[in-house]
């Protein structure tokens, strides 16, 4: 797990050097992704580069890496580290000036850095092997452009650290309106009556790619009636079943929320029944 990407060279994590100036370092002036890969075939990557051109186009960071390149820096990361079951990370900061300045420099190389890390392996729908979480709630303090996968993620690691301080594994978080938005780092879903209802995308939460190949899958299999609408934070306390969806954990049950059991306390057969789905259909994104 040792050989990473900067600027154009693969290299040891040990040395991997970039400037004290950088702006990502400075600012966190910049985008990232995160693409799981399990023996070497990634789920979602084609999805996941758009998101972060769509990233770098809202931040205004020109870079003059295609897809084609990508592809190739990722499939080279799996080889030089061992492939199995791998998280790439992928990260471009708008670059390193010779100064401290607010403004967008003109004409700076974007700084370009990707690394392989283990993850677990693929999630199974099985209930005895599937790892339950435990949550908190928290009041969404983050800004208004959470659609973009910025590396600024300050707000998220206090919410995430939040839920961790009280013995959890993540936060679900609401609006001032007591609406869910996401949680620190997934999207939310609340099961009601065999129906999978999830917040729509818009400004507050980041459109995930799990969600995304979720909501494809579901609406192709059509088994399970699914609602993108608002979602009260009563709705979430009164939920049969609660789900977070994130790249590495794929669809991950909620069993307790605030020390509260979700629904009967244990993984319902709503997540049993989407896991398989999800597990049979996600590599053909
Ligand atoms: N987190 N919402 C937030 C705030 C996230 O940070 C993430 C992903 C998601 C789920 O997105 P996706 O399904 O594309 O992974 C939702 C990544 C994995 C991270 O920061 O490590």
């Amino acid at each position: 797990m040792d050989t990473v990407y900067l600027n154009g060279n693969y290299m040891p994590m040990s040395e991997a050097r970039i400037s004290p100036m950088d702006r990502g370092f400075l600012f966190g002036d910049g985008i990232y992704e995160v693409v799981p890969s399990y023996d070497g075939r990634m789920v979602g990557f084609v999805p996941h580069m758009e998101r972060m051109q769509q990233g770098l186009d809202a931040i205004e960071v020109k870079l003059n890496i295609d897809q084609a390149e990508w592809r190739g820096i990722a499939d080279e990361l799996i080889q030089r580290n061992g492939g199995g079951n791998l998280g790439l990370y992928f990260h471009v900061s708008r670059g390193a000036d010779v100064r401290r300045n607010h403004a967008y420099p003109e004409d700076i190389p974007p700084t370009v850095y990707a690394f392989a890390f283990q993850i677990p392996p693929a999630p199974i729908a099985d209930k005895a092997a599937a790892t339950p979480f435990k949550v908190s709630t928290a009041e969404d303090l983050r800004w208004r452009r959470c659609n973009i996968k910025s590396t600024a993620l300050l707000g998220n690691v206090m919410h995430y650290q939040q839920g961790h301080a009280a013995g959890n594994g993540e936060t679900i978080l609401y609006n001032a309106a007591g609406e869910l938005t996401e949680a620190s780092a997934c999207n939310v879903y609340v099961i009601k009556n065999g129906t999978v209802i999830t917040p729509p995308l818009d400004h507050q939460k980041l459109p995930g790619i799990t969600r995304l190949i979720l909501l494809a899958l579901l609406s192709r299999d059509g088994s399970i009636p699914v609602e993108e609408r608002t979602v009260t934070l009563d709705e979430l306390r009164n939920a049969d079943e609660v789900w977070l969806t994130s790249s590495s954990k794929e669809i991950a049950p909620v069993v307790s929320i605030d020390g509260e059991p979700v629904g009967d306390g244990n993984i319902g057969d709503v997540w049993l029944a989407a896991q398989a789905i999800y597990s049979a259909g996600k590599f053909d994104f």
